[in-house]
């Protein structure tokens, strides 16, 4: 497999002292804790307290003709998982073998049946999401391949936008001022929660509340809260209230008229940050509460529909030949969307799966084996992938997982700065990889769009050696792009 490397946008190392490299490094953590970059520690849990959230030192260079093309796809992209959301065959038709072995994702889809066979009181629809992509280079030059599109929980907003901000921070500090036009502006917060707002607007009752679902202990807490600063920000009369799904259990009601009711107000808005992990349910109670959301008169971020279209399984199955065609009538749309697909395949017990295994097996490190599952640390890698597939080579447990070609982005170095005590930051610059994720809004009334945007971005960037990119999970760090011009020399 090819390895790329690119040049980092200032040359490492930048003539600093040790002594005047620490001062750099300990005031940029403070800058970032002091301007909302913080974290729950995770072994060490305390609502009173944050730990700095780990970045990147320095911006990581990103081509600027593909992020451009990154910002441009995405209402396509919004618009292509709309349409999915909405077609009860294909999701049917995609997800039939998956639902057969895989628990979670069978729970989602029984639930999903029973409130399309009751009949579903809302027709509008919220999608915040978020396509992450990775840049790689090969025999055609740059491009970009998607790694997934999230349609639920989609974080970082918030620190997209502080990423940028620590990077101007220290390119400042460094001296750099000519470089900071490097760094794209970036409104993502501003723009997810215009779009809770205009569904809340739409909804039209001024006494009505957005209900936040999160976690039983937060971890990413700024990112999420930021949200709610937001929402205050642009409404100040909006009413936002945090629940988890078990106290949406204890404590919401629907009325006659299908109305949400918690704390005694109408629930306009029920935005997701959790429920997206089969930990996120304990026991019934939580799944009764998910079904008492999707019977509800409340505009759903996401509605079932849209958690389903954004399966691993549906990615696979967009991804083969005339599938798209479905969804796009554009022909030109449809090469553009293909072509940011990488290798997708199936392991259903057939031709088909009975080839992707041995693809698979063959050279298991061009590959990601995946489940059904979001929020980082479920994929499999090299040997792994053999194991797995090697444990249930004859069996229909294969549907539950899809295959996919890895994707090699170019290497660069940074330093990766994280708070000392969850982890020793490096003072010596490391092979790195970036992912970037590009936030879309899709705002629709049945099939009609009323709003379907871009609206801004997040970077991570991770060891060259680690596979898994998550920052919760503790794999990756923040980052923000530096746009260089591909045509030219860096
Ligand atoms: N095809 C691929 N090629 C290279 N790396 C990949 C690929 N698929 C996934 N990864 C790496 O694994 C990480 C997790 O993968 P993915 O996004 O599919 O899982 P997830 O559990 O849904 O994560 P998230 O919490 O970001 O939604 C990615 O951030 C990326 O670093
Ligand atoms: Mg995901």
């Amino acid at each position: 497999m090819m390895m790329n490397r690119l040049n980092p946008c200032i040359s490492i190392p930048f003539g600093l002292s040790t002594d005047e490299f620490q001062d750099l490094i300990k005031k940029t953590k403070d800058w970032t804790l002091m301007h909302g970059g913080g974290i729950r520690s995770k072994n060490n849990f305390s609502s009173d307290s944050l730990t700095v959230v780990p970045f990147t030192l320095l911006p990581s260079v990103f081509p600027k003709n593909e992020f451009l093309k990154a910002v441009k796809i995405q209402p396509l992209l919004n618009e292509l998982m709309h349409k999915v959301s909405r077609d009860h065959e294909f999701l049917k038709s995609c997800l039939k073998k998956t639902i057969e072995v895989d628990e979670f994702t069978r729970k989602l889809f029984t639930l999903y049946e029973t409130v399309r066979e009751e009949g579903i009181t809302q027709r509008m629809s919220l999608g915040l999401l978020r396509s992450d992509i990775m840049h790689q280079m090969d025999e055609n030059g740059n491009n970009i391949k998607q790694v997934e599109l999230n349609t639920i929980a989609c974080g970082f907003g918030w620190l997209g936008i502080l990423s940028g901000n620590i990077h101007r921070f220290v390119l400042q500090q460094l001296g750099f001022l000519d470089k900071l036009k490097m760094l794209p502006e970036n409104n993502a917060l501003q723009g997810l929660c215009l779009a809770i707002i205009k569904a809340w607007e739409l909804f039209n009752d001024k006494n009505s509340i957005v209900l936040i679902v999160v976690e039983d202990q937060s971890v990413n807490i700024c990112d999420q809260r930021f949200h709610e600063f937001e929402l205050a920000l642009q409404k100040p009369e909006l009413c936002v209230i945090r629940k988890t799904l078990t106290q949406v259990a204890n404590e919401a009601k629907l009325t006659h008229s299908k109305d949400l009711v918690i704390q005694s107000k109408r629930v306009a808005v029920v935005y997701y940050r959790s429920g997206y992990s089969p930990e996120h349910y304990h026991g019934e109670i939580e799944w009764l509460a998910r079904l008492l959301i999707e019977r509800s008169t409340a505009i759903k971020c996401p509605d079932i529909q849209y958690h389903l279209a954004g399966t691993k399984k549906v990615q696979q199955e967009l991804a083969k030949t005339g599938v798209l065609e479905r969804f796009i009538n554009d022909p030109n749309e449809v090469v553009e969307i293909r072509h940011i697909f990488t290798g997708l395949f199936s392991l259903d017990l057939d031709q088909n799966g009975d080839n992707a295994v041995k693809m698979a097996l063959d050279n298991p490190e061009n590959f990601v084996l995946k489940p059904q599952r979001e929020g980082g640390g479920n994929n499999l890698y090299n040997d792994e992938i053999k194991e797995k597939l090697m444990s249930c080579i004859n069996s229909k447990e294969r549907s539950a997982w899809i295959l996919m070609e890895k994707i090699c982005p170019p290497v660069q170095q940074n330093y990766l700065i994280r708070h000392e005590v969850e982890s020793k930051t490096n003072l010596t610059p490391c092979d790195v990889v970036s992912e970037l994720g590009i936030f879309g809004i899709i705002l629709c009334d049945g099939d009609n769009i009323l709003l379907n945007e871009q609206v801004g971005h997040m970077m991570r960037t991770k060891s060259k050696s680690c596979n898994e990119g998550g920052v919760n999970a503790g794999y990756g760090v923040l980052d923000s792009p530096f746009l260089y011009d591909d045509s030219s020399d860096l």
